[in-house]
């Protein structure tokens, strides 16, 4: 099957057998990243832009590697030392860019919307990392995949996404691609850090952390996003910890074998207790390398080769 879309904005949009696509194809990219000679031919003579006027470790560092990985020529703006602090503004940065050849631009910008801007208005594929308290698909396409490997299914899984839901990208894209694959899914946070719209989005809402990790077979937990918020979502980092913070307590009321989920980067004794964040439940850095093969198929399919992944040729 070939991916009949230019751009990937949002999980929201994606149908079932799209997702399928992303996942198998990822599953074939992920055989490459355990062989001696990481690398193959796929996107010889491509250009992948990674544009991110937000800071970011993994998301950055798994596109760029992604793209090495697939031969593409992989460029990164550094924002604070473009021409955009001299005003320039997004959509002029980007048409310059596609003026000297990008095939694929990866945005992160705090602006919800920016990529579809630029998917509009560019020829070359968008690639959304993030737009503000929106969505972050590629990172809801790696949490898919680290649950289908680990438990061999996503359809009727039970997942609880707990913490920050107002501010965060991430659930947005989980809650989309969780409930589009038949997962069943409940939400939970302090009051203040739920959107008004939770209840419409096909999930639960639990009042209370321990209500929603009971017997579940994942749990998401999210970082409180101090850099979003204003003054006032929780009385302190401590009262937070204590109600909505991940601790082996919590843990044990879940399903035997849960698996420990975080985007990253994490708050150590905030949302996570540092016991369970590197404990033998925790996927987190299973989801950190499932990022690059995820990507890989992410490139490989908005390229539009549609052809050969290049697979054979290099094994
Ligand atoms: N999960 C995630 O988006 O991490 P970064 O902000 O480091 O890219």
């Amino acid at each position: 099957m070939k991916l009949k879309r230019k751009d990937l904005l949002e999980m929201r949009s994606l149908d079932r057998e799209e997702i399928h696509l992303f996942l198998d194809t990822a599953e074939s990219f992920k055989e490459v990243l355990t062989r001696e000679i990481k690398k193959v031919p796929t996107l010889r003579g491509k250009t992948v832009v990674n544009l991110f006027y937000e800071p970011s470790t993994r998301t950055r560092t798994s596109f760029e590697l992604a793209g090495k990985r697939l031969s593409a020529d992989v460029i990164h703006i550094a924002t604070q030392a473009s021409s955009v602090v001299k005003g320039e503004t997004l959509l002029d940065t980007a048409r310059n860019l596609e003026a000297m050849g990008a095939d694929m631009i990866v945005l992160r910008h705090p602006a919800p919307g920016a990529p579809h801007l630029l998917a509009r208005t560019l020829r070359s594929s968008v690639i959304n990392a993030g737009d503000g308290a929106h969505e972050h698909p590629t990172q809801g396409l790696l949490d898919l995949f680290t649950i289908r490997e680990r438990l061999g299914r996503i359809e009727g899984v039970k997942a609880a996404i707990v913490g920050d839901i107002l501010h965060s990208r991430v659930a947005r894209s989980a809650i989309a691609g969780l409930t589009k694959m038949g997962a069943k899914v409940r939400v939970s946070g302090p009051p203040t850090l739920l959107p008004l719209e939770a209840s419409t989005l096909g999930v639960q809402v639990c009042p209370t952390m321990e209500e929603a990790v009971r017997g579940v077979d994942v749990i998401m937990m999210l970082r409180l996003q101090l850099e979003r918020q204003g003054r006032g979502f929780i009385p302190s980092l401590r009262e937070y910890a204590r109600f909505w913070g991940l601790t082996e307590g919590r843990l044990r009321l879940a399903k035997e074998g849960v698996l420990i989920m975080h985007p990253g980067p994490i708050n150590r004794g905030v949302e996570i207790a540092p016991e369970v964040a590197d404990g033998p439940y925790a996927v987190i850095l299973d989801q950190v390398t499932n990022g690059i093969a995820v990507r890989m198929a992410v490139l490989y399919l908005l390229s539009g080769e549609g052809g050969s992944s290049g697979l054979e040729e290099a094994a």
